[in-house]
């Protein structure tokens, strides 16, 4: 697989990083994930736009769109599968090991991109959903910069292999955050709900455009907290996400989940947002 690094397209056997790379060392930098469906990036200015907060959140400059359009394109045309994955990651650079970050613009940011095929949602994952448990928040307050700092979402997914599950949904004080690596999303009386954006949240993109397509095809839409209880007592439950798509949930903590099998406004959410990609 090739991938670009710095200004330059190599093989990934060939791709290294310095131990002095602050991504290395401290989690220094941010990333994006974007699903490319029969070679067309889904939602790619959305995606721009938030590397560019994230990228703002750190104090970050140094990447300019169109060096990432032109390798996005590169690396795309090396690629056939029907769906695939481009990873964006943006380091601040790689200095002598040091708290203190470099001032703006004195070392060039490291930059990785690469894209790789991906299996579509496993189709028995769609048809069962699939189990989550609850776990607690415990991430940071700025959870909106789409940082690799990622150490609470491992520890939480892991914490949910090992139940068995699927997942790990975040409660902070009380309240539904999102899960390790998707928004949530309940459905109930056929009112959609997902909590708001605030700095406790990563904004997805896949959430952003399932909303709009909800309320495009009429249904009620809010987007205001709830809290760990109102998943047990919902009618369904979703994830949202750029390679989760709509993936409906079936079980917390155990517990089925309305009926316990897939709801219809999760089947027909999934559909429209294929539909939008042009896959379905
Ligand atoms: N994760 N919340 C978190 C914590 C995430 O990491 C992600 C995405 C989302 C969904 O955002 P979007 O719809 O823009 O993908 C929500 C990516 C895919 C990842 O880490 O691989």
């Amino acid at each position: 697989m090739q991938v670009y690094l710095n200004g330059q397209y190599m093989e990934e056997t060939q791709a290294t990083v310095s131990i002095d790379d602050r991504g290395f060392l401290f989690a220094d930098g941010v990333y994006e994930v974007v699903h490319i469906y029969r070679g067309r990036p889904f939602e790619w200015e959305r995606h721009l736009a938030r590397l560019h907060r994230s990228l703002a959140g750190i104090n970050l400059t140094g990447v300019s769109d169109q060096e990432l359009t032109e390798a996005r394109d590169h690396l795309m045309s090396g690629v056939t599968a029907e769906e695939a994955a481009l990873y964006i990651q943006v380091t601040r650079g790689t200095q002598r090991r040091s708290h203190a970050p470099p001032p703006a613009g004195t070392i060039a940011p490291t930059v990785l991109m690469w894209v790789r095929p991906v299996d579509p949602i496993r189709p028995e994952l769609v048809q069962s959903g699939v189990a989550v448990i609850t776990t607690a928040d415990d991430r940071w307050a700025k959870v909106w910069i789409k940082t690799i700092g990622l150490l609470p979402n491992v520890l939480a997914k892991g914490k949910a292999m090992e139940a068995g599950a699927f997942d790990a949904v975040f409660v902070r004080d009380g309240m539904v955050t999102e899960a390790t690596s998707a928004n949530v999303f309940r459905v109930s009386d056929g009112v959609i709900q997902t909590a708001p954006v605030t700095n406790y949240i990563l904004p997805g993109i896949t959430r952003e455009v399932v909303i709009e397509l909800a309320r495009g095809a009429g249904m009620t839409v809010i987007e205001q907290p709830f809290s760990a209880d109102a998943l047990y007592g919902a009618d369904e439950l979703f994830l949202t996400g750029t390679l989760t798509e709509v993936l409906p949930i079936t079980r917390v903590d155990g517990r089925p989940v309305g009926s316990g099998s897939v709801g219809p406004v999760a089947r027909e959410l999934l559909h429209l947002l294929r539909r939008q990609a042009g896959i379905a």
